[in-house]
């Protein structure tokens, strides 16, 4: 992995070098407050997944190394339930022994939770299974999803773990706050377009973690953002290129 620019971590490292896991990590490092990163993978031209609907198809090594790490770095990981069905998500577990000691070691749990955002409040069915060794699992919802809905995820997930956040919609500023609330600051976005949209819409878009892989895919697969208008300018913080894949955050102007 090649560093080719970094006015985000001053010191961390040194455009044109070889990076090290130890200087991508830190490239990578939360700020040290509450902070909304999203983290997302495009072709060159805009797909936000191949034409089977999943990222698999599209991403490549440096992404996964990337998406690991933030995963690692991240108190809660933030997903919309669209994507949790389209990609079968499960409990997160990618912290491997090393960095599952660390995050103890730290004060925090062994693996990130996952926060699932649903309107309908319906929990993704592979997070309904019991996991001993994954993170737990949070579901942000609304009022509007109604006492039957409600009452089956408080039974399944516990109920200090449905967080019901605004009447008709969901509130994600007040999701945003109830889970630094309980100690997860540091929020990990991984879409879908239609979340990213509505975060960015909300004015609560710390960052974007933008992975463009070398292809170009044509399809009708949606953009990594879609549906309520953002128009939230974002400024270049760092640029790697590994193998053709650029790997790139994207900040606030003046963060
Ligand atoms: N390129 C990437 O990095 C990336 C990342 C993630 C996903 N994807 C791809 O994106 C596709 C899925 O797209 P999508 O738009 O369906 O994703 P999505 O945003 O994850 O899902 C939309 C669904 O999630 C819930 N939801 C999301 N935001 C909500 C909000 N603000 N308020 C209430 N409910 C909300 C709703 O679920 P309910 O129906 O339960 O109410 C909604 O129907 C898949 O093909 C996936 O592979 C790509």
């Amino acid at each position: 992995m090649r560093l080719l620019l970094n006015d985000a971590v001053p010191g961390a490292a040194a455009p044109g070098r070889e990076l090290d896991p130890a200087a991508l990590e830190r490239l990578y490092a939360y700020p040290d407050r509450p902070w909304l990163r999203a983290n997302m993978v495009s072709t060159l031209d805009g797909a936000a997944a191949g034409s089977d609907g999943r990222t698999g198809t599209i991403n490549t090594p440096a992404d996964l190394v990337v998406f690991t790490l933030l995963r690692d770095l991240a108190d809660v990981i933030l997903v919309g339930a669209g994507t949790a069905r389209a990609e079968g998500y499960r409990h997160a577990d990618t912290r491997t022994g090393d960095r599952a000691a660390r995050a103890l070691a730290e004060g925090r749990a062994a693996q990130p939770e996952l926060a699932v955002v649903s309107g309908t409040g319906r929990i993704p069915p592979l997070l309904e299974r019991e996991s001993h060794s994954g993170g737990g699992v949070f579901l942000v919802t609304r009022a509007a999803a109604g006492p039957e809905a409600l009452d089956r995820a408080r039974r399944v997930l516990g109920a200090d773990r449905v967080l019901v956040c605004g009447e008709h919609t969901v509130d994600l500023a007040a999701a945003v706050a109830a889970l630094a609330g309980r100690g997860l600051p540091r929020i990990l976005c991984e879409g879908g377009p239609r979340l990213l949209a509505d975060v960015a819409a909300a004015g609560l878009l710390d960052e974007l973690c933008l992975t463009l892989v070398p292809l170009l895919s044509g399809g009708l697969e949606q953009r990594i953002a879609a549906g309520a208008v953002a128009d939230r300018p974002l400024v270049p913080g760092v640029v790697i290129e590994s193998e053709g894949t650029l790997l790139q955050r994207w900040l606030r102007p003046g963060d």
